[in-house]
């Protein structure tokens, strides 16, 4: 059976000291969440040592990049080795930040996803479509070639370390949460064509995340889509409360 997760993204917020409050802040709260719901954290690359050190385990570390080599003369990029030494378990590779401000390409994220996965981390891979994207109607053929271009060039057994977080770009940061039926459109049509790769079973037990302004209010309808698996949080992951709120929303 697929998991549940709810993974926070703290993308360019807080000093280090006020993420490994937030991170305490949650790692308390966190025992009001069922067992059953993992619990995700990805802090700035900064943070992640500090952060790290004082996670308890039931909440688990993450990091929101990585870099598309393993070592060397790379000035400014962080390797993967470099996050598993932080007590790091996944990043998020792909996040419609990263492709719209840094240039990230698909093929760049076939690299990093793989040198991940050989590192032994997790991968949390972002798709989604932009707003003229949608106001075209070409939302599903973006996602699937994303997934396609991604996650094609990768094994059943390969899924198994591997996250899908369909995050609409016109919903990020903005409020503007897509509707339930239409994030389960997307969530039913991504865990299809993962299915004509790898076949029904590792579809089914692909975890597939929204993200875009899911908050306490929202998260209950989302979460109750059947091909929803929990959320991928910005804004509200910076609130211990609303971050385990949400968590609790299943
Ligand atoms: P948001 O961000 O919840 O602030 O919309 C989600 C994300 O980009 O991961």
């Amino acid at each position: 059976m697929r998991k549940k997760i709810v993974a926070g993204n703290w993308k360019m917020n807080t000093t280090v000291p006020e993420g490994v409050e937030l991170a305490k802040a949650v790692c308390e709260k966190a025992a009001a969440v069922p067992e059953n719901i993992g619990l995700i954290v990805a802090t700035p690359f900064t943070h992640l040592a500090s952060v790290g050190s004082v996670l308890t385990g039931r909440v688990e570390l993450s990091a929101q990049n990585c870099a598309d080599h393993t070592s060397g003369a790379y000035t400014g990029e962080i390797s993967v080795a470099m996050l598993k030494s932080t007590g790091c378990k996944w990043t998020i590779l792909g996040h419609s930040e990263r492709r719209q401000y840094y240039g990230e390409t698909d093929e760049k994220l076939v690299e990093k996803t793989k040198l991940a996965l050989e590192a032994g981390l997790g991968v949390i891979l972002c798709v989604g479509e932009n707003l003229e994207e949608r106001e075209a109607g070409k939302h599903f053929d973006v996602c699937t070639a994303q997934i396609k271009n991604v996650l094609y060039n990768f094994t059943a057994e390969d899924m198994k370390n591997i996250i899908v977080a369909y995050e609409p770009v016109w919903a990020i940061g903005t409020g503007k949460t897509a509707t339930s039926a239409q994030a389960e459109e997307i969530h039913a049509c991504i865990r299809k064509v993962l299915a004509d790769k790898f076949g029904a079973q590792v579809a089914e037990d692909t975890t597939i995340l929204y993200g875009g302004s899911c908050k306490p209010s929202n998260a209950k309808e989302l979460f109750a889509q059947p091909d929803i698996d929990g959320g991928l949080i910005g804004g509200a992951a910076l609130k211990a409360d609303d971050f385990i709120q949400i968590a609790m929303s299943y």
